[in-house]
């Protein structure tokens, strides 16, 4: 039912989620407004908290943001929005040095900046922060200063739900806490939900990454774009039961190589680039390599770097992987892809609005069209940052309309619950296995017709009020969507491969829209 619940909080904004995008987004605007920040765990559980290799920006010559722009719409396969591109390249580094000045204690070479490489990039332009714990530094110096903002209120354990509507103005959410539901209300929502990498069984991503703002936005009436675009990060770790942590793209950006199982390099056989071609295409070649031998992974040979370096430069994967009984300074790494990043999302224009009225969206929540078919390295935390900051330049200009009041007539967008509470764990992993097989690497009509099916499979029953539960009905949501957008696009582009039409065909340089049972071609 329609039921607006107590109304736990007001204020002119409000901001979901606390990683980059958020957190960039609350601290700009709370320097005129009071803010409402809320976020389903702690402040600090992000992908952004995860980020390792670092932030992709142009700092000094000889590199230019010319040149970062071509690299985006490179590897984007003709999919980017080359106005979204050029807005990010070009205040990207102003971001950047704001980030420097608010305290992110980016690494250093000689006093000046270090920068590395990481694939697809034609110049080192890829800042990092304690070696490879780049996201930790930012999402900690962030945090540290929203403490610090006195107009900022920060809500942990809060695990937004629904949206709510006035009119057809979005003006809030309904949050549960501690197993109650409550409302906020605001004049502007800003959705910085972060991805859906827990579709997957694989996936780099962290638990909190269950695609809830996409999934709440389409139930509200915004549009969703690019959804079959999913990015499939080449080397994560393979040493099962340890989970598959990411080993960072820098580690070959710095010199490691990869090896099959006969210990023979083999990207060279399939893009001029070699370990440093896009990755969408070392993905696919580590995955064929895979299929070939017969082998569960490929294997990261550090050889090319001394140890002492691999132990400054990379100290979290070093650590990490002697946690699970392995030296990597000695050994070569066993990898295999693993779902990592969600290019679609909420569609929105420059400034971050969607399609629905009082909605902004940044982060990798939103489809602004930076990343085409295929993210760059490194342009993800870079996208947060400058569309977070953009949607509080622009509400600073366009001030959000007035805060609404529980007597108003208000409309509540909750989830549609199908699922049986008592089998969601079984359900979990039946969607886990359907995306790791059907919606993968490689995908083809059958196999998408089968995940279709599957889908509907999954038996209906009585629903909770856990955010578990209400997760799973996201990630179903989602996963159906993702399905029908796969099955849609009849052609391979960036992220999205299909063995039955392996070529790009130049008729779908369109973009798959969907938006209140609607599918738009465009
Ligand atoms: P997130 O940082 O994911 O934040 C989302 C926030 O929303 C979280 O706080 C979450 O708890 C909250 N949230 C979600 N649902 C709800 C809900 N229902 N209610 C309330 N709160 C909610 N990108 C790079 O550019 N460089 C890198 O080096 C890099 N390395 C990566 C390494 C790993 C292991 C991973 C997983 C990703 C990496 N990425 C990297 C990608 C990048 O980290 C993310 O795309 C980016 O941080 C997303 O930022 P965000 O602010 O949009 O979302
Ligand atoms: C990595 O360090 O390889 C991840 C970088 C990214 O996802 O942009």
């Amino acid at each position: 039912p329609n039921l607006l619940p107590a109304v736990a909080d007001s204020a002119p904004y409000l901001v979901i989620g606390s990683g980059i995008a958020g957190l960039t987004a609350a601290l700009e605007l709370c320097k005129t407004a009071r803010v409402l920040l809320l976020t389903k765990g702690s402040l600090a559980e992000s992908n952004t908290s995860y980020a390792q290799g670092g932030i992709a920006a142009v700092i000094r010559p000889p590199d230019t943001p010319e040149l970062h722009y071509e690299d985006t719409l490179m590897a984007g396969a003709g999919l980017c929005d080359r106005a979204a591109v050029s807005t990010l390249v070009h205040e990207g580094p102003h971001q950047v040095q704001r980030l420097i000045e608010l305290g992110v204690p980016f690494d250093r070479k000689d006093g000046a900046i270090a920068l590395t490489r990481e694939a697809a990039h034609s110049r080192r332009r890829i800042l990092h922060a304690n070696g490879d714990g780049t996201g930790r530094q930012i999402s900690a110096t962030l945090i540290h200063r929203a403490f610090r903002c006195g107009n900022l209120r920060l809500y942990e354990e809060e695990f937004a739900v629904a949206l709510i509507t006035r009119s057809g103005r979005c003006c809030g959410a309904v949050a549960l806490h501690q197993g109650r539901l409550r409302s906020f209300l605001a004049g502007a929502v800003i959705l910085a939900s972060g991805g859906s990498g827990q579709l997957f069984g694989k996936t780099t991503n962290p638990a909190v990454a269950t695609g809830d703002g996409m999934a709440m936005a389409y139930r509200a009436g915004a549009a969703l774009r690019d959804l079959e675009f999913v990015q499939f990060h080449p080397t994560a770790l393979y040493r099962p039961p340890a989970p598959p942590f990411l080993i960072s793209e820098a580690v070959r950006g710095e010199g490691a190589l990869l090896r099959n199982e006969a210990g023979q390099r083999f990207m060279p056989d399939y893009h001029e680039l070699a370990e440093l071609a896009p990755r969408d295409i070392v993905a696919r070649s580590i995955f064929r390599e895979i299929e070939k031998t017969g082998h569960p992974s490929v294997y990261l040979d550090l050889a090319a770097i001394a140890p002492d370096r691999i132990r400054e430069r990379f100290p979290n994967i070093y650590g990490n992987c002697l946690k699970y009984g392995l030296d990597i300074t000695r050994e070569p790494i066993p990898v295999a892809p693993a779902a990592h990043y969600m290019m679609g999302g909420v569609w929105t224009d420059l400034w971050g609005k969607t399609s629905l009225p009082g909605l902004f969206a940044a982060g990798e929540t939103a489809a602004t069209g930076v990343h085409g078919a295929n993210r760059l390295a490194s342009n993800s935390l870079l996208e947060g940052l400058v569309f977070g900051a953009r949607i509080a330049a622009y509400l600073a200009e366009h001030p959000a309309e007035s805060v609404p009041d529980a007597a108003d007539p208000l409309r509540v967008h909750y989830p549609e619950c199908r699922t049986a509470a008592a089998r969601q764990a079984e359900d979990r992993r039946a969607l886990h296995r359907m995306a790791d097989h059907y919606l993968g690497i490689v995908r083809d009509r059958p196999g998408l017709e089968r995940a279709a099916q599957l889908l509907k499979e999954i038996p209906p029953g009585p629903a909770a009020l856990e955010p578990e539960y209400l997760e799973l009905q996201n990630l179903l949501l989602l996963g159906e969507l993702m399905v029908s957008a796969a099955l849609r696009r009849t052609e391979s582009r960036g992220g999205h491969f299909r063995s039955d039409y392996p070529a790009p065909d130049p008729e779908w340089r369109k973009h798959i829209l969907f938006r209140e049972h609607t599918v738009e071609v465009s």
